[in-house]
């Protein structure tokens, strides 16, 4: 038996809604349903998760920490410890999906990219109501897609879709991106002063932000912004500033618009030992010293199956948990050649076991997301000539052996 925290409420909530058995009910963060349904109660595992387990044998009955209608309004940096008494729960795994795997083991997330076309797959639904603790849209959030025409003109459709599934499953978001080289509007590219596009950043982070605010639970406010070799990354942003402070105006405009949100720096390549890292963290450091908001570093961890640099994977969370900040491992994937033989599948296993094991392993690293679920929708054969394999799910959304190696990661 493991002791918990929850919150006992000094009355009964008024909220009609009822969270199915197995469904999230409370939690740092949770705006949704905090009743379960008949025979089932809400039991805190963590103070970021409550969950409708089976009623019989449950020693307490406890309710989220949040009512159901308030919208999340706790700063990032506030811990509930102090507002919560403990309780019990049974030990051992609950639910049957990854992310219920990973909860029981005190993480908060494992999570997937989705949106509006992989939804719309009934299986690829399914599976991620059993299996995801959270979302992160795959391409609906990114500046193009968002606001590709105009200033101020926005496409929602498909980001509210996607947020609109996770607060009908009890999945929280991850916010992905606004600061990137890629998937930006022209318009944007086209901005070649200073006051102009520090403007465009503010209004652009406020209007989405503040449309999502309270529903996100971490935004990549800025990606990719290192080039392999560990210099700045070229792009509209550093070209017009010429040094790194639009990520000063960008996570600035990011706490303004939602405080309650993690506010993350997020990059690939963070995997092994190498001046990108070295430059990574630091850069983080020298941000964080001058008083921006940087909460959480997102490694991206789209990886190669058998890389000699997978068996030291928990030495770079290490590196990365330096920065005094939360790691988030970002948008996993571990590649193959598209026709993998039996030694690489097997060789897949361990990695994935490997990887998800650094997580567990490194107190600061709180979730992990893949990218995506079945192999069908990966993005890796059109990006990675002859590469795929990459998922967990396999192009008919049979589980894969690797997800046996996610398991035993979990477990290890
Ligand atoms: C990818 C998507 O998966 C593709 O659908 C899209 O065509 C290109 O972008 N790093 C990131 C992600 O931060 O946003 C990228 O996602 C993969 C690499």
């Amino acid at each position: 038996m493991k002791n918990y925290v929850a919150l006992a409420l000094a009355a009964p909530a008024l909220v009609a809604a009822q969270q199915s058995l197995w469904g999230q009910c409370g939690g740092i963060g949770w705006t949704g349903a905090t009743n379960c349904v008949a025979g089932a109660a809400c039991s805190t595992l963590n103070p970021y998760y409550a969950q409708c387990l089976s009623a019989a044998g449950q020693a307490t009955t406890t309710r989220s920490t949040t009512p159901a209608t308030t919208p999340a309004t706790t700063p990032a940096t506030t811990t509930a410890a102090t507002t919560l008494r403990t309780t019990t729960t049974p030990s051992g795994p609950v639910g049957t999906g990854l992310d219920s795997l990973i909860k029981a083991k005190g993480k908060k997330y494992v999570g997937f990219c989705a949106d509006a076309g992989t939804l719309s797959n009934s299986q690829n639904a399914a599976i991620l109501k059993t299996e995801a603790g959270q979302l992160t849209p795959e391409n609906s959030m990114k500046w193009e897609s968002l606001s590709p025409n105009s200033q101020g003109s926005y496409n929602w459709g498909n980001a509210d879709q996607l947020v609109a599934f996770a607060e009908a499953n009890g999945k929280i978001l991850r916010g992905h991106t606004f600061i990137w080289h890629q998937q930006i509007p022209q318009w944007l590219k086209n901005i070649n002063n200073k006051a102009t596009l520090t403007t465009a950043i503010q209004t652009h982070i406020a209007a989405v932000m503040g449309r999502y605010k309270g529903k996100i639970y971490a935004w990549d406010v800025a990606n990719e912004v290192f080039e392999d070799s560990g210099a700045r990354r070229s792009s509209v942003f550093s070209n017009v500033f010429g040094d790194w402070t639009f990520l000063d105006v960008a996570f600035n405009a990011a706490r303004a618009a939602d405080p309650a949100a993690k506010l993350c720096l997020n990059d690939y390549n963070l995997d092994y030992s190498s001046a990108k890292l070295t430059n990574f963290v630091d850069l983080v450091k020298t941000l964080k010293a001058r008083g921006v908001p940087v909460d959480c570093v997102g490694s991206q961890s789209h990886l190669v199956v058998g890389n000699g640099a997978i068996p030291s994977y928990k030495s770079t969370l290490d590196t990365l948990a330096t920065t005094n900040t939360e790691v988030q491992i970002t948008e996993l994937d571990i590649r193959t050649s598209a026709s993998p033989s039996s030694s690489q599948i097997s060789q897949q296993v361990t990695d994935y076991k490997t990887v998800v094991s650094g997580c567990m392993k490194t107190a600061a690293c709180s979730g992990i997301t893949v990218w995506g679920v079945s192999d069908k929708d990966s993005w890796v054969p059109s990006t990675f000539s002859g590469q795929g394999y990459a998922l967990i799910w396999d192009n008919n959304f049979n589980k894969k052996s690797a997800y046996q190696g996610f398991v035993d990661g979990i477990n290890s």
